[in-house]
């Protein structure tokens, strides 16, 4: 059913905890099956993510991919985090099963919160960064009419 690297994500987890004083700090849950995500930034003055933690309270496919985005994001400019969907962490897993989806909608939008929190700290605009939901599940709801 998981791939190869989704197992390996999810028995070895990278950068698993959490970042004291982080720049951006976000979390989202889905209340449909009380998953949750925390996402921890430290973003250096010239706006590149130097470090990046998570912790997640969720299914293996939620720490799978909490676990692959936060190495996506990492040494990455605030641009290209932004640029950094599901889909792409998806793919860098070799794949999901088509009922854990939703879980790798949870890192995207917990790294959306982060990038909200850091923009909010430091009153700048990040393009093309709207209001993350604390509730994924919400957004479920609305593509599913
Ligand atoms: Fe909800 Fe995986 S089952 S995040």
């Amino acid at each position: 059913m998981y791939t190869e690297k989704v197992m390996d994500h999810f028995q070895h987890p990278r950068n698993m905890g959490e970042i004291e004083n982080a720049s951006g700090v976000g979390t989202v849950g889905n209340a449909k099956c009380g998953d949750i995500m925390r996402i921890y930034l430290d973003i250096d003055d010239d706006q590149i993510i130097r470090d990046v933690k998570f912790k997640t309270f969720g299914c293996g496919a939620a720490v799978a991919t909490s676990s692959m985005a936060t190495e996506l994001v990492k040494g990455k400019s605030i641009q290209e985090a932004m640029a950094i969907t599901n889909k792409a962490v998806m793919e860098a897993l070799d794949g999901l099963p088509p009922v854990k989806v939703h879980c790798s909608l949870l890192a995207e939008e917990a790294i959306h919160a982060a990038l909200w929190d850091y923009a909010e700290k430091h009153q700048i605009k990040i393009e093309g960064l709207e209001k993350p939901k604390s509730d994924i599940h919400e957004e479920e709801e609305e593509e599913e009419y």
